[in-house]
This record gives structure tokens, C-alpha cells and sequence, in this order.
């Protein structure tokens, strides 16, 4: 299992203080943010402070964006140092043309969908992508509750993957902590984000192994 903490709800007084310490307890992924206050009702961060966070450090980012008509950023989040970048299906009418942007500036592709979305809206790009990220809170806040209903979801795309020969990651983004990360893992979620249970231990190697099911 990887994991993938999300910098939400780390302290940005002392961003660059907190990547070592990520770095140290050898996470996966940096999950990246990017809320633009229309997709969702909040709005978060984005290229300086990405920009920044690339020239101090090595791990692959992984951007969430929570952006309405993601194609108009791709290119921006891939030169700022973006290693993934991941858009909503509700968030455009162009899903497929959004990935083949994303894959022509050489990053990793992924696709998400909010809990309110059936799965089988992503299905038509399931064969395009290198991530498919399953939203298990509304988006927009961190240190919501883990909606149980969409871990079937996981389900369904593991034994998709399975069938249809596959190689997406399975990702999973809200409410995951050390229970909720089990339900996850049992369903077939290959990386775990985790903002709030993540970033309240002071030794950042105790929830990576948890949640890495060590
Ligand atoms: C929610 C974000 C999440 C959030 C997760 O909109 O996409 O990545 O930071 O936070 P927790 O783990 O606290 O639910
Ligand atoms: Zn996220």
C-alpha cells in the first residue's frame, strides 16, 4: 500500500520543514490540493507555492485538482512540477481530451469522481489512465467523515482492472484513518491519502506505516 499524505492539513508556516519531515518517513506521494473556490466551495493553493515545494524536493506530487474545466491549468501544473495530475469527471466536458493533455506533457494521468457519481461515468478512460482516485468525502474540506457507500466503488475497479487486464493505481482521498484505511485496503485500494489523521503525530513514520498496513 502507498501513501499519499495531503499537504492540506500540514503546517504552512513551516512548508519547508514539513517536506523533510515527509521525506523522512519516506511517503509515496505528496498529494497536492488545487481547490478553486467553483468546483468547490473553498478555495486552496497553487503555482508558487507548487513551484517552490518542486525546487526543495524529489517526491512525486500528486495534484488534485478540484478545478471546473481542468484543461485550462494542465500545462501550468506540469511545468510548475506536477508528477501526476488528476481531474473530475464532473469538471469537464472533454475527459478524454483532458487526459491525452495531461499524457502530452509527459505526466501521469488520473481521473476522480465526488460520491455522489456512479463509477461507471470514468469506465469509457479506464484504459487511458494511470490513476483512477476514489473520493470517499465531498471535496473541498479536509477532516470530513469516510462515506462508507463508496467503497464499492474500489471494488468495482479492482475486479475491472482485474478483467479488463489493467494496470491504474487505485487511490482513495477523505475521512481514511488507521480504521478506515483497512476497509480501503480490503477492497482493493492500492495509495491512501490522509490529510488530518496524517499530520496530528509528531513522528510522521508512525501513521505512514499504519496506513501502509505494516
Ligand atoms: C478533500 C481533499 C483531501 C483532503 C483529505 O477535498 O481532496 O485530499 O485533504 O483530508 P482528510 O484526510 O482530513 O479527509
Ligand atoms: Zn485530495
Amino acid at each position: 500500500m502507498k501513501v499519499a499524505p495531503s499537504l492540506l492539513s500540514c503546517d504552512f508556516l513551516n512548508l519547508q520543514s514539513e517536506i523533510k519531515r515527509l521525506e523522512s518517513a519516506e511517503i509515496d506521494y505528496l498529494h497536492f490540493d488545487v481547490m478553486d473556490g467553483m468546483f468547490v466551495p473553498n478555495i486552496s493553493f497553487a503555482f508558487p507555492i507548487l513551484n517552490q515545494i518542486r525546487s526543495i524536493t524529489d517526491l512525486t506530487i500528486d495534484t488534485h485538482l478540484m478545478v471546473q474545466d481542468p484543461e485550462r491549468y494542465i500545462d501550468a501544473f506540469a511545468s510548475a512540477g506536477s508528477d501526476i495530475i488528476t481531474v473530475h469527471v464532473e469538471a469537464t466536458n472533454h475527459l478524454h481530451r483532458a487526459i491525452q493533455q495531461i499524457h502530452a506533457t509527459g505526466k501521469k494521468a488520473g481521473v476522480t469522481l465526488n460520491p455522489g457519481t456512479p463509477v461507471e461515468t470514468v469506465v469509457p478512460v479506464l484504459s487511458d489512465v494511470d490513476l483512477v482516485l476514489v473520493m470517499t468525502v465531498n471535496p473541498g474540506f479536509g477532516g470530513q467523515q469516510f462515506i462508507e457507500n463508496c467503497v464499492e466503488k474500489i471494488r468495482f475497479l479492482e475486479s475491472f482492472r482485474k478483467m479488463h487486464k489493467l494496470t491504474y493505481e487505485i487511490e482513495v482521498d477523505g475521512g481514511v484513518n488507521d480504521v478506515t484505511a483497512n476497509i480501503c485496503r480490503e477492497a482493493g485500494a492500492d495509495v491512501l491519502v490522509a490529510g488530518s489523521y496524517f499530520f496530528k503525530h509528531d513522528d510522521l513514520t508512525v501513521p505512514t506505516a499504519i496506513l501502509r498496513g505494516e
